[in-house]
């Protein structure tokens, strides 16, 4: 790790060569959206490549990179994983999603974070297939304050985890609204492993202050990445020299565009200019969507 950044996942929102152009311009790593190892688990080779390759994952070049894994059923889970190592530097296994539809199958964050001893075990047989770090995404509780995120993050610890994400949020606050980063602080102090702080880190102002307040070893940023795409830029300028320099929402999003362009050409096979043109557009339409979501005017059921 480069530095103490991490693009946090956004499933369908990310494709390849933005989360490289985010790499560019300062995230130390990225992360895949969520799969789900029942998929993973069945699929033959031919719909293991579609899986793998409806959810982008990923260029050589993009790694270090983190895929993420959902799933109630630890012996799918350790298959799954196995599976789909080579393209991942990490793997990452949710227990944080608020997804209706999820939760339904069992294996939505309100399940498993109820069930620290079977995260440990869940983890124990993931860290046990495959021979990359296996990493585990949390919440700090369902309604409130009503899990035992120490336990779970002890638990982590315990069977093998190499670093634990702490969306310093509650299910039902789904993504927006308040954080704890107080949370996030316990859960460190209880731990050895690198703990990777997450929820409402919208500057660079906002990141500093979550690794001092929570001596937290990684900060992940979620929907400030498409508010201000030159967050990660800004944040490492603060750390390493104590002051940022103020850019317009105009002027970072100029930035952002000129080094996706050199990207997209690498990346992308289809027609450049028509293809930059529509994906800009896109990018803009992703960027007033998490606005909204940060306003919590749209929720994602
Ligand atoms: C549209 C959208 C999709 C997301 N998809 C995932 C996902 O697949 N896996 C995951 O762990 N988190 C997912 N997240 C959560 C983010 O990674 C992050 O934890 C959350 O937005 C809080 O960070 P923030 O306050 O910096 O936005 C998603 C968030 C949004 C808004």
């Amino acid at each position: 790790m480069r530095n103490r950044l991490i693009l946090g996942a956004m499933g369908g929102m990310l494709r390849p060569s933005i989360r490289l152009t985010y790499r560019h311009l300062g995230a130390a790593m990225t992360c895949v959206g969520v799969i789900d190892a029942r998929a993973v688990a069945a699929a033959d080779n031919d719909e293991l490549i579609n899986i793998l390759g409806r959810r982008e994952v990923t260029t050589e070049e993009e790694r270090p990179v983190s895929v993420q894994l959902i799933g109630g059923d630890i012996k799918e889970l350790a298959v799954a994983a196995g599976r789909i190592q080579r393209f991942a530097s990490v793997i990452d296994l949710n227990c944080s999603s608020p997804i209706q539809r999820l939760i339904d199958q069992g294996y939505g964050a309100s399940s498993l974070l109820r069930d620290p001893a079977f995260i440990r075990e869940m983890v124990r047989a993931v860290v046990e297939t495959t021979r990359i770090p296996v990493t585990v995404k949390i919440r700090i509780g369902i309604e409130g304050p009503d899990v035992d995120v120490v336990r779970i993050a002890q638990n982590c610890q315990e069977a093998g985890a190499a670093a634990i994400t702490v969306h310093a949020r509650f299910v039902r606050q789904m993504y927006c609204g308040p954080p704890h980063w107080d949370a996030i602080k316990l859960v460190k102090e209880n731990v050895d492993l690198p703990v990777i702080g997450n929820g409402a880190v919208h500057s660079a102002f906002d990141a500093q202050a979550m690794l001092e307040r929570t001596g937290c070893d990684f900060v992940m940023i979620g929907t400030a990445a498409f508010i201000n795409p030159l967050i990660f830029l800004q944040t490492n300028e603060l750390l390493e020299t104590g002051h940022c320099r103020t850019i317009s929402s105009a002027q970072a999003l100029v930035r952002f565009f000129r080094e996706y362009s050199i990207v997209a050409r690498k990346l992308e096979s289809r027609g450049p200019v028509s293809f930059l043109r529509r994906s800009c557009k896109n990018f803009l339409k992703v960027r007033s969507f998490m606005q909204r979501i940060q306003r919590g005017e749209v929720t994602l059921e």
